[in-house]
């Protein structure tokens, strides 16, 4: 210690350096107090802090337990004296061990400054995204491919093999009801332009005419209540489509394999714009028979499904009330989305034999998943447990059927527009960007995707076209802009780039509350990110690059560069850029794209 290995999580070199005292200090295993010191986000809280009862140690008030060992603690020239309060010790680190530890850690490695490689290469399956062809894209599939893109990107720099997969919605009625709508509405011209686009309309006319077929067929009384339904003879005819796709018609085949495989052309321009790329694309339609037919063999030789009047249900209540019963095969004998997911899981376990896999979906589809989770594991599937259901609220003021916003690309679209306009009301600035569109598409994506992952991922949020493009408080474009401040501050300044690690760091900046101060907060990015795994939570990450930019505009005007003396000015910039580099590694996990001008 302290600077024996100097690849290492710095803020672990202290962890195991105070674990190790205390564990003479205090008679209790280093093994234990290890992972009991954990990080924390408030500075007066310390740089660690270790709740004492955590340590079950016998006989003793852990409170007392605290003092004694703070005031046994011995002076060292790593940590200052620990604070006892109430159960807590906290520990604060030397000030001027910190810039020497951290800041060329940083500088001499900075794409590696952050995750550590816990994954060992185990292998995660991350679901995400997942929209319907020919159904709109809506909030909830913006949420999971914001969120499911986050996740991906965490897993692999903590050193875990990812599989990113979309599961497409891309099979059932609603494609019967394309073809015969595709028939009668549709255009090859358009098909081939934005397959996307047009097979919503088609889908939406068509629906227009079941509905008015449905309405003229209905019986009413006088006043125009429906007494009995009406019926659809398209709705009839695109039933009898998807009975022919089920049942392997060549040509009906081949049309759907258009749809889909031309939309997912477009899916992919539109999941580059946000810096994903998919594994693979798999569906519901790629679940195949033979894995259903399985599914429903155990599940009958367990004693778990039953007939009930032509279907066939399992009843999940005597293993947990609210899971009530469901449905694994219709009257009819065809699937259904739950036992599609059934095969699907078993057939993602043959080829992958993932440790674990994570379903990306909103909270609407939490009965679902639990009834899925709870089945696999009647079923005797002892990976089961390696299967996490990330869930997420809503997002208030989007709607489909308001028509306030549908699909992925016009969010996009309509989000750059706006932000290009909120540019544009600083000329002086704007004037000095050279390719305002691009820096306008980037800036206003990171305002959608900041917006999406500022709260706990559980908690809805308005979508507010204003805030997320607006440059006040904890918005995307600040944070952009926090970037590409240090961007000019490194331009402004000059300063050769070996000057910033052979600069005198702990005389010119130890001094320096400010300096300090930032110094811990980039000390604590690792355990962040550890911290991430396992609240995964993106907010996690978000909430700390926001509490950076902070201390880094209130630094500015303390810590200059131009104008100071070589030293110091060398010094100030490995600051700045150690931040910079801090900053870009947990904006590019959160699947931003940083900006060096705006
Ligand atoms: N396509 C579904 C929807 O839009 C989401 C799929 C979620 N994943 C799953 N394995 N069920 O609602």
């Amino acid at each position: 210690f302290p600077d024996s290995n100097p690849e290492a999580n710095p803020i672990d070199i202290f962890r195991c350096y105070i674990a190790e005292v205390l564990a003479k200090v205090s008679g209790v295993d280093s093994v234990l107090i290890y992972p009991a010191l954990e990080w924390t986000n408030q500075f007066e809280k310390g740089d660690l802090i270790l709740a004492v009862p955590r340590l079950k140690v016998k006989g003793k008030v852990p409170s007392e337990l605290a003092k004694e060992w703070a005031e046994k603690f011995p002076p060292n020239d790593y940590i200052k004296p620990p604070v006892a309060t109430g159960v807590f010790l906290q520990f604060f680190f030397s000030e001027s061990l910190l810039p020497k530890l951290i800041i060329p850690q940083i500088l001499r490695n900075p794409r590696s400054y952050g995750p550590s490689p816990t994954g060992n290469g185990k292998r995660v399956i991350v679901e995400f995204s997942s929209p319907n062809i020919a159904k709109p894209f809506h909030a909830g599939h913006l949420r999971s491919t914001i969120i499911g893109g986050f996740l991906a990107n965490l897993y692999e720099a903590c050193g875990w093999e990812v599989i990113r997969m979309n599961y497409l919605g891309d099979w059932g009625k609603q494609f019967g009801v394309l073809a015969v709508g595709f028939a009668r509405h549709g255009s090859e011209r358009e098909l081939e332009e934005d397959a996307i686009h047009h097979l919503f309309d088609v889908y939406v006319k068509v629906n227009q005419d079941i509905a008015a077929e449905k309405d003229a067929t209905a019986t009413k009384d006088e006043a125009g209540n429906v007494l009995k339904d009406g019926t659809s003879t398209t709705d009839d005819e695109a039933r009898a489509f998807f009975v022919r796709l089920e049942g392997g018609d060549k040509d009906a085949y081949a049309l759907w394999a258009r749809f889909r495989d031309l939309s997912i052309v477009k899916y992919k321009e539109t999941y580059a714009r946000l810096n994903i790329k998919y594994d693979v694309y798999s569906g519901e339609s790629q679940v195949s028979k033979e894995s259903m037919e399985k599914a429903a063999k155990i599940l009958e030789e367990k004693g778990l499904s039953q007939k009930d009047e032509g279907a066939v249900i399992i009843d999940l209540t005597p293993h947990n009330k609210k899971l009530g019963k469901a449905i694994i095969q219709k009257k009819d004998g065809t699937s259904l989305y739950l036992t599609r997911d059934i095969g699907a899981a078993m057939e993602r376990w043959e080829k992958y034999k993932f440790d674990k896999m994570i379903y990306v979906v909103a909270c609407q589809q939490d009965l679902h998943l639990q009834q899925l989770f709870t089945i696999l594991k009647l079923m005797g599937f002892e990976w089961a447990d390696r299967c996490a259901h990330i869930n997420f609220g809503m997002v208030l003021g989007m709607s489909t059927r308001a028509g306030t916003v549908k699909f992925l690309d016009d969010i996009l679209r309509e989000v750059k527009d706006k932000m290009h306009e909120v540019m544009k009301t600083n000329p002086d600035k704007y004037k000095l960007v050279e390719n305002p569109e691009e820096v306008a598409e980037v800036v206003g994506r990171t305002g959608v995707m900041i917006q999406d992952m500022s709260g706990k991922r559980i908690n809805g949020y308005p979508f507010d076209m204003d805030r997320m493009t607006s440059f006040e408080g904890d918005t995307g474009p600040y944070l952009q802009y926090a970037h590409s401040r240090l961007c000019s501050i490194t331009r402004k300044a000059g300063i050769q780039e070996e000057k910033l690690l052979t600069a005198d760091h702990v005389k010119h900046l130890a001094g320096s509350t400010h300096a300090v101060n930032l110094i811990r907060a980039l000390a604590q990015f690792p355990d962040v990110i550890l911290n991430t795994m396992k609240t995964q939570e993106p907010t996690t990450i978000v909430t700390y690059l926001f509490k950076m930019t902070h201390l880094l505009s209130s630094s500015y005007d303390v810590l200059r560069v131009v104008g100071e003396e070589e030293g110091v000015a060398s010094a100030r910039l490995a600051l700045y850029e150690s931040a910079r580099m801090v900053l870009r590694n947990g904006m590019e996990l959160l699947g931003l794209t940083p900006v060096e001008r705006m």
